[in-house]
């Protein structure tokens, strides 16, 4: 069950937009801030804040504490082996970047293969091509279904690793990420997993799904913006080199010659956002309180909803209808630009995204130049989707 006061606990919920009470439906660009993230994130820079791993003084020793606490916080919420293992980063994309530039340097011949799905976002290609790697995608059928007897036939003596993302941020589809990682190993093949839109509405176990990499943005799970995770294996991070040089990432340095920290920290170069990390421990404790399955139940029963509405008016394409799928619905009506109905639901308060949500390559699947996309999280309301849809009746016409 979800609390009936919750979104009393967002602040931000209260505001009008053009008159209209807002309705907040681009949680999959960011979700909004509970109240009690905001109060942390105020609280550190009032009481706490301090550069951490290097003072001796009280504030410093204090705020390494907390900072070091809510490492042991992500750990037992992803249930990885070790603390050590979790990586504090600015965000997914720089979690994926830590990674395609740390792993190509270690493992990368000249002639290198990623496999990555075909409807990734650009931050799981871009950062692999970066690399120098080609890109072998694995298709997906029109429901936006992965096709893994195709996935299989693109494993060859040149691939080095597999990079998908559990959730589908603009078809919503949830990945058999377990089974891919199977297939993988089998190979002899590691793999990353892109958690963006899946930390903050499925339970995930890197132990049970046996990934190497898991990556994953404060700002998408009610946390702060500006700070992220890269987890990965410890026998994995432990062959990398550092990805960036700098303060704390070191265990000696002179002008000859450099060596590095343990883990976490040769990842850890320069200060890091050290009171978002508080923040985001904060929101999880949110998210645990709440309890994730039921986040996904609540997320789950407005897609259902929404979808059901939606499929009810005349013209509507949904995008991404998979059997495994969550909290992201993407469409078109009739032959109506994108943009135009999503600036026309902001006129009557309803906050959607429109565009190629930084998935080109999936619009190109479809030919089709974007999508609108509704995304919901906990704290939105079957009345809130009601809304929504009438918005939707009343502007259409509008649209020729
Ligand atoms: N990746 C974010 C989205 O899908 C920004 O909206």
């Amino acid at each position: 069950m979800i609390p009936n006061n919750i979104q009393s606990q967002f602040p931000i919920l209260d505001t009008q937009v053009h008159g209209h009470p807002l309705v907040y439906l681009d949680n999959a660009a960011t979700t909004q801030k509970p109240q009690s993230v905001i109060e942390a994130l105020d609280d550190y820079y009032r009481t706490l804040n301090s550069n951490i791993h290097r003072g001796a003084h009280h504030l410093a020793a204090a705020a390494t504490e907390r900072y070091e606490a809510v490492r042991r916080q992500v750990q037992h919420l992803i249930n990885a082996r070790h603390s050590h293992e979790i990586v504090f980063t600015r965000g997914t994309t720089e979690s994926i970047n830590l990674v395609a530039s740390s792993f190509s340097k270690r493992y990368f011949t000249g002639d290198d293969e990623v496999i990555v799905s075909g409807m990734e976002h650009h931050s799981d290609i871009v950062p692999w091509q970066l690399a120098g790697a080609t890109l072998r995608p694995i298709p997906f059928s029109d429901e936006g279904v992965l096709d893994l007897e195709t996935y299989e036939k693109l494993f060859s003596s040149k691939t080095r690793i597999v990079a998908v993302n559990h959730v589908s941020n603009t078809l919503g589809t949830v990945n058999p990420v377990a089974e891919i990682i199977r297939i993988a190993h089998n190979h002899g093949v590691p793999v990353l997993i892109d958690g963006a839109q899946s930390i903050s509405h499925l339970k995930v176990d890197v132990q049970a799904l046996g990934c190497d990499f898991y990556c994953f943005s404060g700002h998408k799970m009610y946390g702060p913006m500006g700070v992220g995770v890269m987890y990965g294996r410890e026998e994995i991070l432990n062959e990398l080199p550092p990805y960036q040089g700098g303060g704390e990432m070191i265990e000696n340095v002179t002008f000859e010659r450099t060596t590095y920290n343990q883990l976490p920290f040769k990842f850890e170069a320069g200060t890091p956002s050290v009171g978002d990390v508080i923040g985001l421990g904060v929101a999880i404790d949110f998210m645990q309180e709440v309890g994730v399955d039921n986040i996904a139940a609540h997320e789950d029963d407005l897609l259902r909803y929404a979808t059901e509405g939606l499929s009810r008016i005349p013209g509507v394409r949904i995008f991404g209808t998979a059997p495994q799928k969550t909290s992201v619905l993407s469409f078109l009506v009739g032959d109506a630009h994108p943009y135009d109905i999503g600036t026309l639901l902001d006129q009557l308060g309803i906050a959607v995204r429109t565009g190629h949500h930084c998935t080109q390559p999936i619009m190109d699947r479809y030919h089709i130049p974007g999508t609108v996309r509704a995304s919901f999280a906990v704290y939105n309301t079957r009345e809130e989707v009601e809304v929504f849809l009438k918005a939707l009746e009343r502007v259409l016409p509008l649209l020729g």
